[in-house]
């Protein structure tokens, strides 16, 4: 995910942003970039890889300085990996950096290049720097061009301008994309995050979407994108320099339990057509063509991301109408698999390094298989080698325990499936426009239930975190949420969990189950509930302790439970994106108060390049 900083002040910038850009390469990046005025022009500095090469292509030109700038690191989404795409995006006299996804930039490019305008990147910002420019021809001042292209933007963004005209102003606007303004004497900045500019100033001011801020050296004004004023609040962040790599949360795993919201937001940004009711193909990585041939789906994966690809089978199954089967990548390379045309092989993974998952796909290639990646990391060797990729937009994962991936890896293989299911005419438009809705309403439930339920679990986990033996039991589709909240607490608290299907339960766990043995049982309003609630009771029976994870309202399950951790009601195919916080949760907070290492527990590695 793209990171911005801008400066202007009595300084010269180019450390103090290389500094910023420097604090926010835990986001992810593919290039890097400056603008800087210099006084009578914008000097533009681009270069591909990590920061060492912006730094040195800045070295280059000893005669750098300014102080008024902005600085970017790009994580490539629109265009791939190159310096012309790389941002600062210069058109005439506006140079522009932006995090985020520009929804219509294809309709926005179409007619600015029918309007002359001559488009050098492929990326969806220079569209936008070439909107502002064409306002600032028009007559526009700086601001008023910012503000009249922005109402022309759909999409998400934070970006920052500068005009080689204006060395005395600094333009920044937001919309769903993260940007704060750090205030200083005679200097003011603006970054993606606290810790960008923690260094320089604690005094710092959160901007909310849709505003817009003039930064000048004396001062901030703050606007509404119609340009009402808006009272600009000051907040003073004590944060450590610990603390604030972390946003000020204990440990990355929390930090990314709680950016999911945001990850799913990301995710589908570009990928829904809420008017139309329907999915964008744009982004998807398949076309439709190959959608309309496949005959058998496979999904291949390790860890996490095999547990996402068990409940991918149901997806699939119910949505595309198309026979699934769901393999672990070692398992599946362990034999000589009966796979080839007609099959598309989905391969699964956060890193997108994962070497059996990668030594999977690659036989199924030589098979002729067609391969589609999910993967997070943008050019990494399995979409690399892939025949498509659809991208999980969660942002960089520090965290060993797979959190934010794994509810980006669902909602992928969702509109993957909807996808195929809308191209063979499984799926009909009242379905789909259903599931569109639910999906944009998705990020809301999970921050009500992240909200709502993090002190109450934390309660629970205090209560149950000397217990030796966890059981997690769920049914169709939270199956695997049962299996992956066993195997988040193993990893990160070393406790011996176990995931089960509900309807196993009688034919050997039930044996383990009595007062020492905590029982968490998934048990949202789905087509299984029912039974569920009777393996449930039967548990109980036996002297469980019983932890249910319930929809909000159950009755039964409150008679039941011994601990009730609610959740909304919603499609019982989304309901795993909502079981499944809880869960890490718990983990997160048993392992925390056992004084484990959570972000780096012992003996796993965050990326498994090895068989
Ligand atoms: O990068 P991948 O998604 O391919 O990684 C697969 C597993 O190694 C990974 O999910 C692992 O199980 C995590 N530690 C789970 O939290």
């Amino acid at each position: 995910m793209c990171g911005i900083v801008g400066y202007i002040g009595t300084q010269q910038c180019v450390p103090i942003l290389i500094d910023g850009l420097r604090k926010l390469e835990y986001r992810g990046y593919d290039s890097a970039g400056l603008a800087i005025h210099d006084g009578k022009g914008i000097e533009l500095v681009r270069a591909v890889g990590k920061l060492r090469a912006l730094e040195e292509a800045t070295r280059e030109r000893n005669t750098l300085e300014g102080t008024l700038g902005i600085g970017h690191t790009r994580w490539a989404t629109h265009g791939g990996v190159s310096e012309e795409n790389a941002h600062p995006h210069v058109a005439g006299d506006i140079a522009l950096i932006h995090n985020g996804i520009i929804e219509n930039h294809s309709a926005l490019r179409k007619r600015l290049e029918g309007d002359g305008a001559a488009i050098a990147s492929d990326t969806d910002t220079e569209i936008v720097a070439h909107l502002v420019d064409a306002h600032v021809r028009a007559g526009k001042d700086l601001v008023e061009g910012v503000r009249d292209a922005l109402q022309e933007v759909e999409g998400a963004y934070a970006i920052a301008v500068v005009s080689r005209k204006d060395p005395s102003r600094l333009v920044v606007a937001k919309n769903a994309s993260p940007l704060v303004l750090g205030v200083g004497d005679g200097e003011n900045f603006a970054g993606s995050d606290i810790p960008a500019l923690l260094e320089h100033t604690r005094r710092m001011v959160i901007m909310e979407d849709g505003q817009m801020a003039v930064l000048r050296r004396d001062g901030i004004e703050l606007f509404t994108l119609s340009g009402d004023p808006v009272e600009v609040v000051e907040r003073r962040v004590d944060w450590s320099p610990v603390m604030a790599e972390k946003a000020g949360y204990k440990h990355f795993m929390l930090k990314e339990i709680f950016e999911q919201p945001r990850a799913i937001e990301d995710t589908l940004r570009g990928r829904l057509e809420r008017e139309l009711g329907d999915i964008n193909s744009a982004e998807i990585g398949l076309t439709p063509e190959v959608a309309r041939s496949i005959k058998r789906v496979c999904l291949i994966a390790c860890g996490t991301s095999h547990h996402a690809a068990m409940t991918g089978h149901y997806y699939f199954e119910q949505l595309a109408g198309i026979p699934t089967v769901v393999e672990l990548a070692s398992e599946f390379r362990a034999r000589d698999p009966l796979i080839g045309d007609g099959d598309m092989v989905v391969a699964i993974s956060q890193s997108g390094e994962t070497l059996d998952t990668l030594m999977g796909a690659k036989i199924a290639k030589d098979k002729g298989a067609h391969i589609l990646a999910i993967a997070n990391v943008t050019d990494s060797a399995i979409p690399r080698m892939a025949d498509g990729q659809l991208y999980t937009r969660a942002g960089p994962e520090i965290g060993v325990a797979s959190t934010k991936c794994f509810t980006a890896q669902l909602l992928a293989l969702l509109m993957l499936a909807i996808y195929v299911g809308r191209q063979n005419k499984h799926l009909s438009d009242e379905q789909t426009r259903d599931l569109v809705e639910e999906l944009a309403r998705l990020p809301l439930h999970m921050r009500d239930v992240l909200t709502g339920t993090r002190q109450l679990v934390s309660n629970i986990a205090r209560r149950y975190k000397e217990a030796q033996d966890v059981l997690f039991l769920g049914r169709g589709l939270n199956f695997p949420i049962a299996l992956e909240g066993a195997l988040k607490l193993k990893e990160i608290s070393y406790v011996h969990a176990e995931g089960y299907a509900a309807g196993e339960m009688k034919h050997g766990p039930i044996a383990l189950i009595d007062a020492s043995v905590p029982v968490v049982v998934l048990l949202p309003k789905d087509s299984y509930r029912d039974k569920s609630l009777g393996n449930l009771q039967e548990a109980k029976a036996r002297g469980g302790r019983m932890i249910v994870v319930a929809s909000e309202g159950d009755e039964d399950a409150h008679a039941t439970a011994d601990e009730v951790v609610e959740v909304p009601v919603v499609n019982e195919l989304l309901a795993p994106f909502l079981t499944v916080l809880p869960l890490q949760l718990y983990a997160y907070y048993v392992a925390d108060m056992k004084g484990t290492d959570v972000d780096q527990p012992r003996n796993l590695a965050k990326t498994v390049t090895v068989e």
